[in-house]
């Protein structure tokens, strides 16, 4: 798998993923599950848009939650988006395979944006540009949340993260191929910037209301607010 693009990285994993991931990622379900906890009840979002929505585990959590709106699943992978719509089906999706650092998306076309373990695959700046992307195609006061990998904010705790992280996958029985599989494509193209370097950027971007809501290990969930007095 050495010296893959990202998107053939993901091509090549799209029908083990879901195998894969609920043994590498730590507390995965619960990730998820509180970033829909913390979407505001008042949203009532109709059209919201899942970044680099891989299989379509958050997707799917997404339209049981909200059964009245439309999603639409957006990643660079063509295989991936394959899975996910065998996954998830048509009914009320788009699907749209499109990198995160050349977005054609409708301006104030969605009331929420949700992302999963994805948006660390770009770099600092893109992930800027990204922020500032994700605000132009919110509505006012639509909601932007991700969970993702992060940085420590020192090295020491950083280190400590990857030892957490290793020490999670050998107690689930991950072979040390599939580890390092993960460390040779993070170390080509995974980007971890720190919690307080993205909470900054989103506000840089406009965002209100920035808030850390759930964090373990390198998983992090933010939560940003386009204000509505746009
Ligand atoms: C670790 S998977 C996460 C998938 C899903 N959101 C989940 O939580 O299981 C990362 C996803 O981001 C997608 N991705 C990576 N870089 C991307 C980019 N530049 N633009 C769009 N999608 C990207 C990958 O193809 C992959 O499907």
């Amino acid at each position: 798998m050495s010296n893959l693009s990202t998107e053939e990285f993901y091509d090549d994993l799209a029908d083990s993923y879901n195998d894969i991931i609920y043994r590498c990622a730590p507390r995965y379900e619960e990730m998820q599950q509180t970033m829909l906890e913390y979407i505001p009840s008042d949203l009532e979002p109709r059209q919201i848009l899942d970044l680099g929505c891989g299989t379509g585990n958050l997707t799917l959590r997404v339209l049981e939650m909200f059964p009245e709106t439309q999603v639409t699943a957006l990643d660079l992978s063509e295989e991936i988006l394959g899975v996910c719509r065998r996954q998830c089906g048509d009914d009320r999706i788009t699907y749209l395979q499109q990198d995160f650092g050349q977005l054609d998306l409708p301006d104030s076309g969605f009331d929420l944006v949700v992302s999963s373990i994805a948006i660390h695959h770009i770099d600092d700046a893109a992930k800027q540009v990204l922020f500032r992307n994700v605000l132009a195609s919110l509505r006012p006061n639509g909601i932007f949340t991700f969970v993702d990998q992060f940085r420590g904010e020192t090295p020491a705790i950083y280190e400590k993260h990857m030892q957490v992280w290793k020490s999670f996958t050998d107690s689930k029985g991950v072979p040390s191929e599939e580890w390092q599989m993960w460390m040779e494509h993070q170390d080509q193209h995974d980007f971890h910037a720190t919690v307080s370097e993205q909470m900054r950027w989103l506000s840089e971007a406009g965002f209100v209301d920035v808030d850390c809501i759930w964090k373990h290990v390198l998983w992090t969930l933010l939560t940003a607010r386009k204000s509505g007095d746009e």
